[in-house]
């Protein structure tokens, strides 16, 4: 009962105060032994975990965010500088702890990663997901992004087949940040 009503008082604070008591703070390394065992739960159940592993946590600290209230981790985004196109920067993984989506902590996260992005004079912005990942194609549709065209069609949704090996299709994301 109290555990219930503690996940209401959640939800509703998440609804009414989010944004006024989020903090959002670079990476750090330990930050990983936090949040790698978060991953497949807040993806829904799809074994995702290993496809950030520590270095992500190491050596990209300068372009990885972690949104957190009260000292707890409630959301994470990892990205980077492309090394091999000086134009383009990269966003590898987003996740928002489900208790608090909707209420624009992925939209703060990004939106502070394109300020990071102008500051180094990047011009592009690229992400890929998987198509069974709707929620993802609506948030990146929603946060401004373009989806390039494919070599098939999925639910109306264009997808490069095999992008990432065999059977990994992939939607293709892309933004210009002015
Ligand atoms: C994708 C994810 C990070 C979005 O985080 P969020 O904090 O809930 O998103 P926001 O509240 O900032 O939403 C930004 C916009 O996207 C829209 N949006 C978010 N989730 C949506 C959904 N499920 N369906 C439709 N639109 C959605 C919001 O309505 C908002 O639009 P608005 O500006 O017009 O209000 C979160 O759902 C998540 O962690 N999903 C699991 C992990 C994942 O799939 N990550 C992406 C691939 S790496």
């Amino acid at each position: 009962m109290y555990n219930h009503f503690f996940q209401w008082w959640k939800i509703a604070l998440a609804q009414e105060e989010r944004i006024s008591i989020m903090k959002i703070r670079s990476v750090k390394s330990s930050d990983y032994y936090a949040i790698s065992p978060l991953i497949n739960e807040w993806w829904g159940g799809r074994q995702m975990s290993d496809m950030l592993p520590k270095l992500f946590f190491d050596h990209f600290n300068n372009t990885s965010f972690i949104a957190e209230e009260d000292g707890h981790i409630i959301g994470f985004l990892i990205e980077f500088l492309s090394q091999s196109n000086s134009d383009v920067a990269y966003i590898h993984f987003v996740g928002v702890n489900p208790v608090y989506r909707k209420n624009h902590i992925g939209k703060q996260l990004y939106n502070n990663f394109f300020n990071v992005i102008r500051e180094n004079n990047r011009k592009v912005v690229r992400a890929v997901t998987s198509p069974v990942n709707k929620v993802s194609i609506a948030y990146h549709t929603k946060m401004g992004f373009s989806i390039e065209n494919g070599d098939i069609e999925i639910d109306g949704v264009p997808v490069v087949s095999n992008y990432d090996g065999p059977n990994k299709d992939r939607v293709l994301f892309v933004k210009n940040v002015d």
